[in-house]
């Protein structure tokens, strides 16, 4: 969607979209608009619209007044995020081509203008490439929103989220690919292509690099597919030369068919999504070195497919970590600990960070316990849990913290091998976490974020169509923003 900039008077588009706060109609209506608002009860809620047609000037004018909730507070840019998202939902294929956006009349600032543009544009992706036969009235119409009378300073700071919108949505992009088209060396190549000049250096590690540093178990996972493992590595140093890295870990499996503790046939093709941490990871990168972050940030992704075949791991097998640890394999479908434990080694003992971070669509157990609304958060050092939350509440991307403890540690101890990668029945995410925690060595803070139910929806959402949510990158963004830059 092409957004550009205009001054109030320059002539407006029929299509007019205007943020109204809550419970607080404007004074300024016409009359026809204000008691149509009221007869509708519309209260300016965030994100709630109200729609009117009416003439001015001999002109027809289209008004959608878009409700962005009450002023202030830590919620209030999600929310003004929202109220543009209505707008793109609303007339997306509605066959208008242009919307102008009244910031003048708004009462906005231009952060605030910012993240409504930025609702809007994100509001309006889709994957479209492999519908050839899409109805005309299903194509998305609305192409073009124009900016009128936004105060000094929005463009530049649309500017910033605008690169933050590109890492959602290519986020979104690799996430939505299926995984005949996604595996681990295109995903790779994806990222080649879409990093070229940015001043992101990009490394892949093959099979045989991963072989050499002892990763047994990421490599137990890839072994049974005829896709090669990668473990990618995207570094964008925009911080100060001598200051320790913040890493972040995502997991690829770019398709979980469960190996041969295979899973059910229904539903499985959702596990095309299962590289949701890695995508997130990739598409935050993107952001950061397109804004050009003043931090240094590692984005690390451990890119497998887990797929069942002659050579495939077996449950029971026992395999040796890169950290010298033994794994009993119960579960072969427990695989995304596997990956992540040797990518988690690998950039503790590569890049000594002061923090390291990994996103995971890892447990089944965490979409019943938090639904879509959360992903679940853990982490070993109660000031970094507290900065997630909060960089969850900032960007929309919201996060609940659960427990770790040495009782809940203790289930995932084998008699044969140093642990077993699957607990007992319940309590499945936390004992998911107590075993990518026997991989974080003394002095790191890590968190780990339990992100399967957020990276792909069912049905529409505040910012997203139904499909890949781009989950995670606005959360990374805002967590570097609000605590590693200056
Ligand atoms: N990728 C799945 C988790 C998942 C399930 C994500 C549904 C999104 C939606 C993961 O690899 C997995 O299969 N986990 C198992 C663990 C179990 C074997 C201990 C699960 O959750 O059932
Ligand atoms: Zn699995
Ligand atoms: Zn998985």
């Amino acid at each position: 969607m092409k957004i550009s900039f205009a001054p109030t008077n320059s002539g407006s588009p029929r299509l007019v979209g205007r943020v109204v706060e809550q419970d607080r109609l404007p004074t300024d209506l016409p009359v026809a608009m204000a008691e149509g608002a009221r007869a509708s009860r519309f209260s300016g809620k965030a994100g709630q619209v109200f729609e009117g047609f009416m003439e001015e000037g001999g002109n027809v004018v289209r008004l959608a007044l878009v409700g962005g909730g009450k002023p202030g507070g830590e919620e209030r840019l999600a929310n003004l995020e929202r109220a543009g998202a209505a707008l793109t939902a609303k007339f997306l294929t509605s066959g208008e081509k242009t919307l102008g956006l009244d910031a003048g009349h708004s009462g906005l600032d231009a952060d605030e203008v910012a993240a409504v543009i930025s609702g809007m544009r994100l509001r309006a992706w889709r994957w479209d490439t492999y519908r050839t036969k899409l109805k005309e009235e299903h194509k998305r119409s609305l192409a073009e929103v124009v900016v009128m009378g936004a105060p000094d300073g929005a463009e530049v700071a649309w500017r910033e989220r605008e690169a933050v919108a590109e890492g959602v949505e290519f986020a979104r992009e690799l996430v939505a690919e299926p995984a005949n088209i996604i595996y681990p060396e295109s995903f790779v190549e994806r990222c080649e292509k879409r990093f070229a000049g940015l001043g992101v250096e990009l490394v892949a590690l093959d099979e045989a690099q991963m072989r050499e540093l002892g990763m047994g178990a990421l490599l137990g996972v890839s072994q049974g597919s005829m896709r090669d493992a990668r473990l990618l590595v995207l570094k964008w140093m925009g911080g100060a030369a001598a200051a320790r890295p913040t890493v972040f870990v995502g997991k690829g499996v770019t398709f979980d068919s469960g190996g041969i503790s295979l899973k059910p046939g229904a539903g499985m093709e959702d596990m095309k999504w299962d590289m949701g941490g890695a995508g997130a990871v990739a598409g935050a990168m993107l952001a950061l070195a397109g804004r050009k972050a003043k931090a240094n940030v590692i984005g690390v992704c451990g890119l497998v497919e887990n797929m069942p075949d002659g050579n495939a791991q077996r449950p029971g097998d026992v395999v040796t970590t890169m950290s010298g640890q033994t794994v009993e394999v119960i579960n072969t479908d427990a695989e995304g600990r596997l990956v992540l434990c040797d990518a988690l080694t690998y950039v503790q003992r590569e890049f000594t960070p002061e923090v390291v971070v990994d996103l995971a669509t890892l447990t089944g157990a965490m979409m019943i316990a938090l639904g879509h609304e959360h992903g679940g958060v853990f982490a070993n050092d109660d000031a970094l849990g507290e900065q997630l939350l909060a960089a969850g509440r900032l960007s929309g991307d919201k996060l609940w913290r659960f427990p770790l403890s040495p009782a809940y540690d203790k289930l995932i101890d084998s008699p044969i091998a140093d642990m077993r990668n699957v607990g007992p029945r319940w309590a499945g995410s936390i004992t998911a976490a107590q075993y990518l925690q026997r991989f974080i060595e003394d002095g790191v803070k890590w968190a780990h974020c339990d992100i399967a139910g957020m990276v792909w929806a069912a049905k529409p959402g505040a910012t997203w169509d139904k499909g890949a949510t781009g989950y995670g990158v606005r959360l990374i963004d805002t967590f570097v923003r609000e605590n590693c830059e200056g």
